[in-house]
């Protein structure tokens, strides 16, 4: 991943931590309304990728276990990892493109309610994503992947009817700078990252067409999400992703979808629209996007207040913000892997390591967050925002609420370190808190596609029998289970009276 060159080394500071009747007084503990979804506190696990599906999308029993996991620290709420609406092949990644993926999620949400107590709400992020190639072996894509054209005869002063074969052998003769002068960008970025699409291929019938596509699907992903018993969909407008690119200020289709705000922001609402169809009034929709994409020419915090507005004038219930994570500053992939879109620039605005700048890590979504908050409460609208980036401590916490600068906290990494932090803290237990590093092993290892855990806990008592390991053999899927001091973890009496209505 990408560090800024400063170097600066930050230490976490989760600074006091509450006793159990502050806890019980703050903000972040107290209930929140999002739409028709009451949280019993203003908590919120984001979507995390853990990498625990089948080959074919479907959910696993690690997957339940690590969902029943995190509800057993009973967050106000969970995010579902993103998960795919289409029906096609996607690695293991989560799928709801068919009834058929529905069952085992109803698993995860029947999970999350026992191990919370029918306290933490379940939410599922719903994601479509474009085709993106693995970086190829160089002498593979040009004598296999690359098109050859006249452009490309010309620019090696090559004869016009010279067949393809010459002409992939003289680019084979090449030193891979000459390239430069031969091949256009896209077909660099074929040869030095893996091929890409992008939502302006407009010469692509199938990319053409996602605006009359991708509603539907939102639609009945949507729909399905509902029957296996959700208590909402987040569709996914952030990062590196189809609905993103739409509203990218680098989205310059001519076909009303983009170039101005407007257009840009055209099939986002549609998707909604259809969406709020398919699941009625009384189902919690809201969407994650960015405050910033965070790359030049990108949309930045302004188009984002704009954007925050129509969704919740359209009727959003909740908005969770995030930040950076694009392909356009991703770095060069090995041979065989493709890009993966938070390891340039952007990608640490998304995820910021601890050895950063003089902004430091935590907290560089805060404003932007405030500011897209101000502008949808200027506009009279109720839309819930959650803010999120380098949360910790409760102090923190809290005072992102005390000043306005969102209605529900997000905690990603700090769930991961410890998924009892919810429990801990509002049970006056804080000082048992494992307070996240921010080294992002846990995003490495997602860049890798492996299992997702944390070095905080995935060497501890690896002897455990019949402990679930990685398929590297080597680290614990689960953190153990927290013992309350005096108790054990099972015990009601240790945890704090609900405020669940
Ligand atoms: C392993 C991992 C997987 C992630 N997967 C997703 C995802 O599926 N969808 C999403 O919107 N964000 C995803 N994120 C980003 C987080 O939701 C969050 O925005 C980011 O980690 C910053 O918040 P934090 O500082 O609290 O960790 C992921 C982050 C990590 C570390």
């Amino acid at each position: 991943m990408w560090r800024p060159p400063q170097k600066i080394k930050w230490k976490t500071h989760p600074a006091e931590w509450p006793t159990i009747e502050q806890a019980a007084r703050s903000r972040l503990f107290s209930p929140v309304q999002l739409g028709p979804v009451r949280l019993a506190t203003r908590t919120w696990v984001p979507a995390m990728v853990p990498w625990r599906a089948t080959e074919d999308g479907f959910v696993t029993e690690d997957n339940i276990a690590w969902y029943a996991r995190f509800a057993s620290g009973r967050p106000g709420a969970i995010v579902l990892e993103a998960t795919g609406i289409r029906d096609i092949p996607s690695g293991p990644l989560l799928r709801i493109g068919h009834d058929r993926f529905v069952p085992g999620l109803k698993r995860i949400v029947e999970a999350v309610r026992e191990a919370s107590h029918g306290e933490t709400k379940l939410f599922i992020q719903i994601i479509d994503f474009l085709g993106i190639r693995r970086r190829p072996e160089p002498r593979k894509f040009i004598e296999r992947h690359l098109g050859i054209t006249d452009r490309h005869r010309a620019a090696l002063s090559l004869p016009a009817d010279a067949p393809d074969d010459a002409v992939r052998s003289a680019l084979l003769a090449l030193e891979p700078a000459q390239l430069d002068d031969v091949l256009d960008a896209r077909e660099l970025e074929g040869l030095r990252m893996g091929a890409r699409e992008r939502v302006t291929d407009m010469h692509l019938p199938h990319i053409r067409e996602l605006p009359q596509v991708l509603p539907p699907l939102f639609a009945s992903a949507a729909r399905r999400a509902r029957e296996a018993g959700f208590d909402g969909v987040e569709l996914h407008y952030a990062h590196a992703y189809t609905i993103a690119s739409f509203l990218s200020a680098l989205n310059d289709r001519s076909d009303g979808y983009g170039g101005s705000r407007d257009a840009r922001v055209r099939l986002p609402l549609e998707v909604y629209r259809d969406v709020r169809g398919a699941v009625g009034a009384d189902y919690a929709v809201g969407c994650r996007f960015l405050s910033d994409e965070c790359i030049p020419g990108g949309s930045t915090v302004d188009d984002a207040r704009f954007y925050g507005v129509e969704f919740a004038r359209a009727g959003m219930d909740f908005l969770s913000v995030s930040r950076g994570g694009k392909f356009e500053d991703a770095q060069q992939p090995e041979i065989g892997w493709s890009a993966y879109p938070y390891t340039g620039p952007s990608g640490y605005e998304c995820m910021p390591h601890h050895v950063s700048d003089e902004r430091g890590p935590f907290g560089r979504n805060f404003e932007p967050t405030a500011r897209i908050r101000a502008a949808i409460r200027d506009a009279g609208l109720p839309a819930a925002v959650v803010v999120t980036g380098g949360v910790h401590g409760f102090s923190q916490a809290e005072e992102l609420l005390a000043t306005d600068r969102g209605d529900i906290v997000g905690f990603a990494r700090t769930s991961l370190a410890d998924p009892d932090w919810f429990l801990k803290v509002r049970s006056g237990q804080g000082r048992a808190v494992e307070v996240c590093s921010y080294s992002n092993y846990c995003e490495a290892l997602d860049e890798k596609h492996k299992e997702v855990t944390c070095s905080l806990w995935d060497r501890i008592d690896l002897d455990t029998p019949g402990l679930r390991l990685s398929t590297d053999g080597k680290r614990r899927l689960l953190p153990p289970a927290w013992r309350a001091p005096g108790g054990d973890e099972e015990s009601p009496a240790k945890r704090p009276a609900s405020t669940a209505s």
